[in-house]
């Protein structure tokens, strides 16, 4: 049996950072759930296939396993290619494929592995854990969410702006809330963290106080 720290909430909302902290913190296993979505992406721009067109005879052909926090993709090791923005925005057009999800369930949850886990993404308190003991959803206003990818250059195109990054979050975000499956929202038992105005360090330490 795991037990696992389920981390939800829009884009740029320092989800990945607050919740590889925490799991150090704690002493427990981290998993980005995210990471997934975008490897499938990475994949299919990789082999010239449209995100439009992934079906089961391409995701049979991509096998995906954490070692550790780190993601293989048939036996390759993924890294910084996935945080370009062309994956990120690939991710939440493919995520709302019903075969992509149903796809990357068990590899969600075999990831846990009866380990003691901090697991992050959109929907992992609702449909991945929806009896994980801790869920959290993380959040902060789009303004702020657009400052910090700012601030972040591995994740942003070289000649983004301000709007464009804002654009794109709040592109992104009525993407992932609006789709059928598994949308973007807060599980009613989530405790809500808003991190407007709040260092990574507060975060953390918020988070980590309510889980003991
Ligand atoms: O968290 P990250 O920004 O890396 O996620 C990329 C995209 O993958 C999200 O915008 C979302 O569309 C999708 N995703 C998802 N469910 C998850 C994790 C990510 O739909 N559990």
């Amino acid at each position: 049996m795991s037990t696992v720290v389920a981390i939800d909430g829009p884009a740029g909302a320092g989800k990945s950072t607050v919740a590889r902290r925490l799991a150090e913190r704690l002493g427990y296993a981290y998993i980005n759930t995210g990471s997934l979505y975008r490897a499938l992406a990475f994949a299919a721009k990789s082999s010239g296939i449209a995100f439009s067109e992934i079906d089961a005879g391409f995701l049979n052909r991509c096998e995906l396993e954490f070692r550790g926090a780190d993601l293989y993709l048939n036996g390759c090791k993924l890294g910084d290619e996935l945080r370009a923005p062309e994956c990120a925005q690939g991710a939440s057009v493919i995520s709302g494929n019903p075969l992509v999800r149903d796809y990357l369930m068990p590899v969600q949850r075999n990831s846990a592995n009866g380990q003691w886990i901090v697991m992050e993404g959109r929907d992992i308190g609702t449909v991945v854990f929806p009896d994980a003991e801790k869920k959290f959803f993380v959040t902060a206003s789009p303004e702020e969410r657009a400052r910090r990818r700012m601030a972040q250059s591995s994740e942003v195109a070289a000649d983004a702006t301000f709007e464009s990054i804002l654009a794109d979050i709040i592109a992104r975000d009525e993407r992932d809330s609006k789709r059928a499956i598994a949308p973007l929202k807060q599980a009613a038992d989530a405790v809500l963290v808003d991190t407007t105005g709040m260092s990574i360090d507060e975060v953390v330490e918020y988070i980590a106080e309510m889980c003991r």
